[in-house]
């Protein structure tokens, strides 16, 4: 079906994969090239080894049927044979597709189980397992996706991958602290999770992704580059580095807004009342104005009362294209409503929707906002 579609196809066939077919019917099948576990030593044409330039030439690796076996050791970064190698080498788990096949004992096993929220926070997708008649005539979950729809998910993915092909993304995540002595601080509660998905969902789209986190609870997403920062002050200065070089820039993170008047250099002794004097913290998004070229502003608001009235008015006094309206419920949840409104007037509610979710709707959002943008002869 893929090389039907044009599309390049390079085999590497595993030694348990060898056991069920042999390189020969790939090839038959019209395969670019097939390589088996015995090619693991092997260079190509310009003396380069075969793991290495395969894992250049590839935009999108493709494991299917993926075993136990395969997913861990994928996991693990263990690599024992070639196809393993060119995945380590590889290094985009944006672009790596998994359609997992198995006995179910094994896929709910909570090693599998781990294994695989493993793979998928570094970004790779999943092709999920259909529930059927199993090699040892049980039936359960474990039985590799149908064909239909693992081809429809590479070639979705090759789509994606061009929504925003050559764009520079700057996200910002999680919360920043404001010290009271040297281990005393003020902060909030953001986990990090909405910047992160945000991350993931930017390099599943072909996007390059710098991430600015302060302090997070949630699974690293897997970007091109990441920088910590502690304090408010800490994310204006490297966000306003980062600034000049990117397109889009979206604040997820949750800055703390007030810090104390003095920061006591020895930890304050146990006493029976303690007044704190608080003073503004930089705000990122209006400090960030005065550099404003052609980047692309996302911002959150988060409210608790008057969401859209508020939202729209933070959006104008902040200088951002879109807001995403939050309402406070929503911090620390799994699920999530939200509204998107662009500087136009055009809004989108999403509603109980996952943090992945809500962060593919941003982005595609988003995408319609930069077409739209370009239409009016704005870009
Ligand atoms: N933000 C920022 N700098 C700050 C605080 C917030 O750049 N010091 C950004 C956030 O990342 C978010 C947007 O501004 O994208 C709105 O954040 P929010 O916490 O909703 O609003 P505040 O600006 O803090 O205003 P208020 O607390 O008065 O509602």
């Amino acid at each position: 079906m893929l090389k039907k579609s044009s599309i390049s196809v390079k085999v590497i066939l595993t030694k348990g994969a060898l056991k069920f077919a042999s390189p020969l019917s790939f090839s038959a099948l019209g395969a670019d090239a097939v390589y088996t576990s015995n090619d693991s030593f092997s260079l190509d044409e310009d003396n380069i080894s075969l793991h290495l330039s395969l894992s250049r030439w590839a935009d999108l690796i493709l494991i299917a049927p993926a075993s136990a076996d395969f997913i861990a050791k994928c996991a693990n970064g263990i690599s024992d044979e070639l196809a393993l190698t060119t995945v380590l080498a590889f290094n985009k788990y944006s672009d790596v597709i998994v359609a997992p096949a198995m006995n179910s004992m094994m896929y709910e096993n909570p090693l599998t189980s781990k294994n695989i929220e493993d793979l998928k926070n570094l970004g790779a997708s999943f092709v999920d397992s259909e529930v059927g008649a199993l090699a040892d005539l049980s039936v359960g979950k474990g039985r590799l996706a149908d064909e239909e729809k693992i081809f429809e998910k590479v070639m979705y993915m090759l789509e994606e991958k061009k929504l925003f092909l050559g764009k520079k993304f700057l996200i910002t995540a999680g919360a920043t602290r404001e010290y009271i002595d040297p281990v005393r601080f003020i902060t909030n509660g953001s986990s990090g999770t909405m910047g992160f998905s945000l991350a993931r969902a930017a390099k599943m789209l072909g996007g390059k992704v710098y991430l600015v986190k302060g302090h997070t609870t949630a699974r690293l997403p897997f970007v091109d580059a990441i920088f910590e920062v502690d304090t408010t002050e800490d994310l204006l200065k490297e966000t306003r580095k980062l600034f000049s070089e990117i397109d889009i820039l979206i604040m997820a993170a949750a800055p703390v807004d007030f810090k104390p008047k003095v920061e006591a250099t020895h930890k304050i002794k146990k006493q029976k009342e303690l007044l704190l004097s608080l003073k503004a913290a930089p705000d990122v998004l209006k400090s960030l104005y005065n550099n404003k070229k052609n980047q692309i502003i996302v911002g959150f608001a988060l409210e608790t009362e008057d969401l859209i009235k508020n939202a729209k008015e933070k959006m104008n006094h902040k200088h951002m294209d879109i807001v995403v309206a939050n309402k406070n419920s929503n911090i620390g949840k799994e699920n999530g409503s939200v509204t998107i409104i662009d500087k136009y007037g055009k809004s989108i509610i999403i509603e109980n929707k996952s943090k992945d979710e809500i962060a593919q709707e941003i982005l595609l959002f988003l995408k319609n906002f930069m077409e739209k943008e370009v239409r009016d002869g704005k870009k």
